[in-house]
């Protein structure tokens, strides 16, 4: 099921804390970062925030630049963002700042919660506990949210990466200490999957850093997390580097391990071999012993094949015989060459899950207009 690309945005002390025990909310960014955040509220469809964050900060949530609020309107856009809340119990102050300003608000609940909260909002409840998952697909479907920017607090920051529902991380680092470890810590205990992030982009603002970065980590089974479309975009920008052939596709591959690091990657006749496939480039690059193999995913732009002229073994069966047990795919393999292929039935067969995300179908196909069917 689809769901919104989301951001999280938070700006955390030296400490790692997000405030402090004060009643007032300790002021992190700088002030040209206040101004960064505002840009990137008036650049997404949703703002959304934990009921705890409601209740310490009071918080209003909104665009404040009289500019950004007119392009938004000139764009078809609502005004504001949409607000997003959260809360199991239901516990909401009904005066609170949020609910009386800015556009539309909508607060997922539960359905205990939603008996409770007399908000000035569209409440819905998601059942007995609240599902990150449901919540996602419920604004996309219902609400058209494609971007949602999360800015907190630290439960909600937690939960979403943990489960794997994170696109991008904005982190700003304040040159401050807050020392007390009663405080909300950004991120708490618990099992975060895979191992380091990537970092996209580091910015100083004043006296802040803005840091950019984008989980690696892959799904598991036929879980498709946000990591997996970033590596099987890659795999299409490998495809559009083949060097063309009327004979046979472009496709890029990539070798990912289960803690995120790319193993290898390769596309079609890579390096001056008329006829290797993407798969075959990418695997014959990585050590046929690293134990990492098991636990690895293979992004491949098109359906690895099943059956092939140019070599004794085709790619379904090359990935088998690596050890690997989930591909991704997007793009099935059309008749063109060979009649009824069938890689991911091979896959399967040898016990590998196979997931097509098909809405990179289109940039798996560019790279091959020009074949026939
Ligand atoms: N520095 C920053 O960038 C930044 C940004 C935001 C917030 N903050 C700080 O963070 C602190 C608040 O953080 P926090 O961790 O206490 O609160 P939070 O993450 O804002 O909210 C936690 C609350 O959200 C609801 N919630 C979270 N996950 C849920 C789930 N799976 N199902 C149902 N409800 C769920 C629950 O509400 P109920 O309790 O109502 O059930 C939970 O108590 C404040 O001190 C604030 O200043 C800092
Ligand atoms: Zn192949």
């Amino acid at each position: 099921m689809p769901h919104p690309y989301v951001l999280l945005s938070a700006a955390v002390s030296l400490d790692g804390y997000l405030d402090d025990t004060g009643p007032e909310r300790l002021l992190l960014s700088s002030p040209a970062d206040f101004d960064r955040v505002d840009e990137v509220r008036a650049s997404v469809d949703a703002v959304l925030v934990g009921a705890g964050t409601i209740r310490a900060d009071n918080p209003r949530l909104l665009v404040y630049s009289p500019e950004r609020r007119a392009a938004r309107v000139a764009a078809g856009l609502a005004e504001y963002p949409l607000k997003v809340a959260v809360s199991a119990s239901g516990e909401l102050d009904p005066r609170a700042r949020f609910w009386h300003t800015g556009g539309e608000k909508v607060l997922y609940t539960t359905d205990e919660g939603a008996r409770r909260a007399g908000v000035a909002a569209d409440v819905v409840p998601l059942g007995a506990v609240l599902d990150w998952g449901l919540l996602l697909e419920h604004l996309y479907d219902v609400r058209g949210v494609r971007r949602l920017m999360v800015e907190g607090g630290g439960t909600v920051h937690t939960q979403l990466l943990q489960q794997q529902l994170v696109d991008e991380v904005q982190l700003v680092l304040a040159p401050l200490f807050v020392g007390d470890p009663e405080a909300p810590r950004l991120f708490g205990p618990g099992a975060y999957q895979g191992g380091r992030l990537r970092l996209v982009e580091t910015r100083a603002i004043e006296d802040v850093v803005l840091m950019r970065y984008e989980p690696t980590a892959p799904g598991t089974a036929d879980r498709v997390v946000p990591a997996d479309r970033h590596w099987l975009r890659r795999a299409c920008e490998l495809a559009a580097q083949c060097p063309p052939s009327r004979t046979a596709f472009s496709v890029g591959a990539v070798v990912v391990a289960a803690d995120g690091t790319e193993l290898a990657r390769g596309y079609s006749r890579e390096a001056g071999d008329p006829v290797v496939h993407a798969e075959e480039a990418a695997l014959a690059k990585v050590d046929p012993a690293d134990p990492r193999l098991a636990g690895a995913t293979v992004y491949s732009s098109l359906e690895p094949c099943a059956r092939r002229a140019s070599r004794p073994r085709p790619c379904a069966r090359l990935i088998l015989d690596a050890g690997v047990r989930r591909v991704v795919t997007a793009w099935r393999e059309p008749d063109t060459f060979v009649e009824g292929a069938d890689g991911a039935g091979v896959l399967a067969a040898g016990g590998a899950e196979v997931v097509v995300v098909p809405e990179y179908e289109g940039s798996a196909k560019e790279p091959n207009r020009h074949l026939p069917g």
